[in-house]
């Protein structure tokens, strides 16, 4: 099964600038994708090649088999809604909907049953006859999204749309949004810098760096394999624990912490062999505190077990515990586990405690 929207090795330069540099990635049809990076990392770039606002300076792009650079951005029938509001101020909610359309030259009947539409879709049908500086800034961003949906584009592009507003409505219209794709079946490229809302609304995300698209899979993908230390630190907290490897090899490998102690983890990564210095990833909630005490004879997690640390800081946070603890060669590393752990009288701060985790959840990359 081909793509629905097929971007080809695109690159962007500007000068000796390199803004993206061969960019690939094939969008299913109704697929929520999401470009998610760090600043000037190539994001809105891609976007804005797709859109038509830029031209590529290599690369293609196709849109259901067929090529869409040729095509005027005008005649291209893509949506695209922006970070600031884009509405024009002097028509009504209505009038700024139906403004595609009648660019479009369609009747009038049709327009005014489209707007209703629209609106009804963005909840905002009471508002029909205000002016956009009668509506709240996340009112505004979802008639800029009825706009940008009127004439049923096949594809919709934003570009950080709710990164003006604060944080309680960023979650409403994110839940909206949600909705909205349902409802409609709109292929959408979302950009945003904030991890948080890229799990919370695409079937799959792209992570951008330097240019580059560095892993494209579903939140839970990314999480769980991230394909590089960039996608592990930008996807979720994590630990990276300096270790050198001793074997790497038979779905085990064997490495050594700078303090000496040794672990067995079925972390194994090609790019590395015995002698080299790596990194062991953990997250924060695979990892398990326990006191000196109510550790002993409890440990013995698969070669794990042990690590000696001193507790620095604890937080409640409801549902769960935060601790900050350091490690015999004094790195803090933060743990996460269920609140009724913190009943464990043996973990205060300042204490000696032991940290272990499953010898499944490590992941080893190469150092920096
Ligand atoms: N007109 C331009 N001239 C020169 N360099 C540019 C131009 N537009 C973008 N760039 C560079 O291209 C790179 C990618 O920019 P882009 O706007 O795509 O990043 P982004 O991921 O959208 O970042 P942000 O999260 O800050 O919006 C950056 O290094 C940027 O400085
Ligand atoms: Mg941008």
């Amino acid at each position: 099964m081909t793509a629905f929207l097929q971007i080809q090795r695109l690159r962007k330069t500007y000068d000796d600038v390199v803004a993206i540099d061969h960019v690939s990635l094939d969008v299913r049809k109704g697929e929520f994708m999401t470009f998610l990076g760090p600043s000037g990392s190539g994001k809105s770039t891609t976007l804005y090649i797709v859109a038509g606002f830029q031209e590529p300076t290599e690369g293609r792009v196709l849109l259901d088999g067929k090529p869409l650079l040729s095509v005027a951005p005008n005649k291209r029938n893509i949506g695209m809604v922006f970070q600031r509001y884009t509405l024009f101020p002097h028509l009504t909610v209505g009038e700024n909907v139906a403004f595609p359309l009648r660019v479009r030259g369609r009747p009038d009947a049709e327009i005014k049953a489209k707007v209703e539409k629209m609106l009804k879709l963005v909840h905002l049908s009471e508002c029909r006859d205000r002016m956009p500086a009668q509506l709240s800034g996340g009112q505004q961003q979802r008639v800029a999204i009825a706009r940008a949906l009127a004439y049923d584009p096949p594809v919709l592009l934003m570009d950080e749309p709710l990164s003006a507003l604060d944080k309680k409505l960023r979650e409403e219209i994110q839940l909206e949004l949600r909705r909205i794709h349902q409802e409609t079946g709109v292929t959408i490229l979302y950009v945003t810098h904030d991890q948080e809302e890229a799990l919370r609304l695409s079937d799959r995300i792209a992570v951008f760096n330097k240019g580059c698209i560095e892993q494209v899979g579903t939140g839970e993908e990314l999480y769980a394999n991230p394909a590089s230390r960039f996608v592990a630190s930008f996807i979720g907290n994590s630990n990276f624990l300096p270790v050198k490897v001793m074997k790497n090899s038979g779905g085990r490998m064997n490495g050594v912490f700078p303090n000496g102690h040794e672990i067995a983890s079925d972390a194994l990564n090609p790019a590395l062999a015995a002698g080299d210095e790596g990194a062991l990833m953990i997250r924060p909630e695979q990892m398990r505190l326990s006191s000196l005490q109510s550790a002993s004879g409890a440990s013995g997690t698969s070669g794990t077990a042990g690590l000696p640390v001193t507790v620095r800081d604890i937080t409640y946070l409801g549902d769960a515990m935060h601790y900050a603890v350091a490690t015999p060669w004094q790195q803090e590393i933060s743990i996460r586990m269920p609140a009724a752990h913190r009943h464990d009288s043996g973990i205060a701060i300042g204490a000696q405690a032991l940290v272990d985790w499953d010898a499944r959840d490590g992941r080893l990359f190469a150092l920096a």
